[in-house]
């Protein structure tokens, strides 16, 4: 059976920690659909075109990873494109009980897709998106937590807003 699966996040920016999850993905499904969503608990860095930007560039090495972006319920979505599986990755026990929320209410509006969460990489367990925003911001290397495209990216956003 040819299983599409979504990996929804913000990615704002993409960490070495989401290729990891998005490589690891891409073996074990027929497609991976990497989609930017929007987090309304959280204000992004960047606009949903420039993440999605980054991504494609990211993971053009993968010929069945696609990256897209939408608005709305992800199980919507998830349903659209006839995905069946929900990738996402955990980091830490502090991650379990959102996820575990999110993977329940997902399954209560579409019973029909499964959520399966991956493992971070070890040596990516302490990576997020914010801490990558925040040590950038006074100047910090970001070098090991994210790919060179995304550090310039990053640092260009950052100069532009005036801030370094
Ligand atoms: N390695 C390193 N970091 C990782 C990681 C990994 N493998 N996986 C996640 N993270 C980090 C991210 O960088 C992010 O860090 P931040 O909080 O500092 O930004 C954090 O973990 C979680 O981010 P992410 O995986 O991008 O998910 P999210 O919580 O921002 O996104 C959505 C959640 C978008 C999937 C969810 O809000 C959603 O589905 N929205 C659509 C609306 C909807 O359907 N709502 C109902 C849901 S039940």
């Amino acid at each position: 059976m040819r299983i599409v699966a979504v990996y929804p996040g913000s990615f704002d920016p993409p960490t070495n920690g989401h290729l990891d999850i998005i490589e690891r993905s891409s073996r074990m499904f027929a497609k991976v659909i990497v989609a930017v969503a929007r987090n309304i608990r959280k204000d992004s860095m960047f606009t949903s075109a420039e993440r999605v930007r980054m991504l494609r560039g990211l993971t053009s090495q993968w010929e069945n990873v696609e990256v897209d972006s939408f608005n709305g319920l992800l199980v919507d979505y998830a349903r659209k494109k006839e995905a069946r599986v929900l990738v996402r990755g955990l980091r830490a026990i502090s991650d379990f009980e959102y996820e575990f929320q999110m993977a329940h209410m997902n399954k209560k509006l579409a019973p029909e897709i499964d959520t399966i969460m991956l493992m971070t990489g070890e040596r990516h367990s302490y990576i997020s998106s914010n801490i990558v925003k925040e040590i950038a911001m006074f100047g910090g290397r970001i070098d090991d937590l994210v790919p060179p495209g995304v550090k310039d990216f990053v640092f260009k956003k950052m100069k532009g807003a005036g801030r370094k």
